[in-house]
């Protein structure tokens, strides 16, 4: 099923004061276009600004990118183009395929018109010999993202079946090493490099949701690139279904990174008169890759929707009880959790019928009256005269063959054969695009936000989609499927204002910015194990701002990894996200609770600096110490965390450095004294006993000889301007 999407309105005309190049340009980014190249245009530079150009060096830049003919290839060499296709002369992968009930394979694209306004530019694409038209939208965001998109028309009168269409963004020919992400449940977004090769490098996403595998950022740079320095490009698909990113480098002499959606066999087929809208595909670009992430963060950040009230301190219920609702012991809890300064209380899953453990329920989304006979209204009554908020979990596009919604409509349940699908966590999928299964789940979130002073909900999504179809004979579902999910989060914002939603899928297997323009946080991982999240925070904050992404405490033994891991590192390792606790509280002392009410205390002051400043990862700290810190958007303050993950050779170690802040402005430091020392701690270190003032520049070049610190535990350093 296409999807909605704005009118191709293309001018068909093309004027002679149509400038043959484009310049777009904002935010510290040019994107250069050769409307000339043929047979369709071709972007001849993405990346840095070029304040100097004039007309003529832009002309020369497009001439200076165009290939000579070489012996042995087409007479007219090869050339990536916007949309290019093996008619265009384009021999690499092609940007669309498709064709009508197995004829009309070919299509080649030719410019028909343009629109452009300085920052933005429509390219009017037509082909009249394979009746298609398309429309290329080209944005560069105020923080100089680079935002892709093409609307796809079938303008013959037989229905057109699309079987690829993507976007493409060349890199520069010295960017010879890819960096992308991959992972598992409790390990997302696990960065792996390569050499960037001759050949394609195809990053695909099969699972009807990005997955905890998911490629979030492809980027490939100079050898070598890090966090601080070497140039880098990168691309990320913003969509919650099927998607494949892919890093290419022809033997022509061009290189580009490309993404677009995955259609499953007969997915799209654009009846006459019909379009469908590509996701947007976004790239970012840097010397090195904090820079390229500023980019998405600081666009993100100026989104209207983009929570701006600070981030409430969450107390989630899922690892304190699991499926043990228990009125007694979750009012106790919330008691707890208020004691310590949390703002937000999440019933997490098992509140509803029949959902004793993670075999059945799923889909019947009434209280239970067993468990719950008074409904939530005490538990609700009771978390709010404490003075937090109320959030509930859901799972609304899940359904358990064990459940009264599975009973009386098994054909709401996506499949591609007679049988069920392979189980997973022994449920389904629901065919939410089937308009009444949509009108039931959207029926039953409203009755419960209508019913209950709920201002969040965690949105879990705990299977991968497989084999999702309408039935046997039936239809491919998942890219309506993804489409009807958008717009019931989009109906739901809308007819609650102010209700914010978490998107949460067996941890962190649904992350980007798809569904985050529609939702206020991930979940980014169900691992709490601190020394694992050091990893997945700073590769998921490659593309999310940091205060979207949902960081707990840990109980001391960590569920997931059974390690015994103190309090100050869990929490310093929380410092820089959306600040939360999972754990049972009830069941510590009151001096532990002391202690954690001092951190969320922290959480609170540091979150402006969170929500508003740069993230900074420190490139080549020896094994064993991980820096990084959060700079305030003027530079006056920063706060690093220095993180002993194992012992270090060194002993003491060398200086680490603290990047990012003002040059030519000279800070003080204090670590701060919440941080129990464990080793040598700070006694007998200079810097820490005495008043210590370092400029920026000393700090960024030269730095500081961090404490002997025990592994696995933490300091944080605060910074403050002296002026
Ligand atoms: C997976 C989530 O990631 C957890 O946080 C929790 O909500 C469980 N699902 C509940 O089933």
């Amino acid at each position: 099923m296409p999807s909605p999407s704005p009118d191709l309105n293309i001018e068909t005309s093309r004027e002679d004061a149509t400038p043959r190049i484009l310049h777009l340009r904002r935010g510290g980014t040019s994107v250069v276009v050769d409307l000339d190249a043929s047979p369709t245009p071709a972007i001849v530079h993405w990346g840095e600004e070029l304040d100097e150009a004039t007309p003529r060096t832009l002309e020369g830049l497009a001439r200076a990118a165009q290939p000579q003919r070489v012996s042995g290839g087409l007479d007219a060499t090869a050339r990536l183009t916007v949309l290019a296709t093996p008619a265009g002369s384009w021999l690499g992968t092609p940007a669309l395929e498709g064709h009508r009930a197995g004829a009309g394979f070919s299509a080649r694209l030719a410019l028909a018109g343009v629109q452009s306004d300085g920052h933005r530019a429509t390219l009017a694409l037509v082909d009249a010999e394979a009746r298609l038209a398309a429309q290329i939208e080209l944005r560069v965001g105020p923080s100089g993202l680079f935002h892709q998109r093409v609307l796809l028309r079938n303008t013959g009168d037989t229905p057109y079946t699309v079987q690829a269409l993507q976007l493409a963004f060349p890199v520069p020919w010295d960017a010879t090493e890819i960096l992308d992400t991959t992972g598992r449940h409790l390990r997302e977004r696990s960065p792996q490099r390569r050499d960037f090769t001759f050949g394609t490098h195809l990053r695909e996403s099969r699972r009807g949701r990005p997955g905890a595998d998911a490629t979030l950022l492809l980027a490939a740079g100079r050898p070598g690139f890090g966090f601080e320095t070497g140039r880098v490009h990168g691309i990320h698909v913003a969509w919650s279904g099927n998607h494949r990113t892919l890093a290419e480098r022809s033997v022509t002499g061009e290189a580009f990174l490309a993404g677009g959606e995955l259609y499953g066999p007969g997915e799209l087929i654009l009846a006459s008169g019909e379009q469908v809208a590509s996701p947007w595909v976004i790239g970012s670009w840097g010397d090195g890759l904090s820079e390229l992430s500023h980019r998405f963060h600081d666009e993100w950040r100026a989104r209207p929707q983009h929570p701006r009230r600070p981030r409430p301190v969450t107390l989630n219920t899922w690892e304190a009880v699991y499926f043990d609702h228990d009125l007694a012991r979750l009012t106790a809890l919330a008691d707890a959790g208020a004691e310590v300064g949390a703002e937000r209380f999440v019933l997490d899953d098992g509140w509803f019928h029949g959902r004793r453990d993670d075999t059945a329920g799923l889909g019947d989304w009434t209280v239970d009256e067993d468990v719950w006979p008074q409904g939530l209204h005490p538990i609700v009554n009771h978390v709010r005269s404490l003075g937090m908020e109320f959030g509930l979990w859901v799972e609304p596009e899940m359904v358990n063959p064990d459940s009264d919604l599975a009973r009386a409509h098994p054909d709401w349940i996506l499949r591609g054969r007679p049988e069920l699908p392979p189980s997973a966590r022994q449920q389904q999928v629901l065919d939410l695009a089937h308009p009444e299964a949509y009108a039931y789940i959207a029926g039953r979130l409203h009755a419960l936000l209508d019913e209950y002073d709920i201002a969040y909900l965690k949105w879990d999504h705990n299977r991968d989609l497989v084999d999702a179809g309408t039935g046997p004979e039936g239809e491919a579902r998942v890219h309506a499927h993804t489409l009807a999910v958008y717009r019931l989060l989009d109906e739901l914002r809308a007819a609650h204002p102010g209700l914010e939603i978490e998107s949460c899928a067996s941890g962190g297997a649904r992350v980007d910015l798809g569904i985050l323009d529609r939702t206020d946080r991930i979940w980014t991982s169900d691992s709490l194990d601190p020394l694992e999240r050091l990893s997945n925070q700073r590769h998921t904050a490659l593309v999310v701002a940091p205060e979207l992404m949902g960081m707990h405490l840990t109980s001391p033994v960590v569920h997931s990894s059974g390690r015994t891991v103190d309090l100050a590192l869990s929490a310093s390792v929380a410092l820089f996200g959306h600040f939360g606790i999972e754990w049972d509280l009830t069941k510590t002392d009151e001096s532990t609770r002391a202690r954690i009410a001092e951190w969320v205390a922290l959480a609170k002051r540091l979150r402006p600096l969170v929500a508003q400043g740069r993230t900074i990862d420190v490139d080549g700290t020896e094994p064993g110490i991980d820096v990084r810190g959060m700079v305030a958007a003027d530079s006056a303050s920063a706060v690093f965390t220095i993180v002993q993950t194992q012992t270090s050779i060194a002993y003491p170690a060398g200086r680490v450095r603290m990047p990012g802040l003002d040059p030519s402005r000279s800070y003080r430091l204090r670590v701060l004294d919440l941080t129990p020392p464990h080793g040598a701690g700070q006694s007998n270190l200079t810097w820490a006993e005495h008043d210590t003032v370092l400029s920026g520049r000393q700090l960024a070049a030269i730095g500081v000889r961090p404490p002997v610190l025990h592994p696995q535990t933490a300091v944080v350093v605060e910074l403050i301007a002296t002026d």
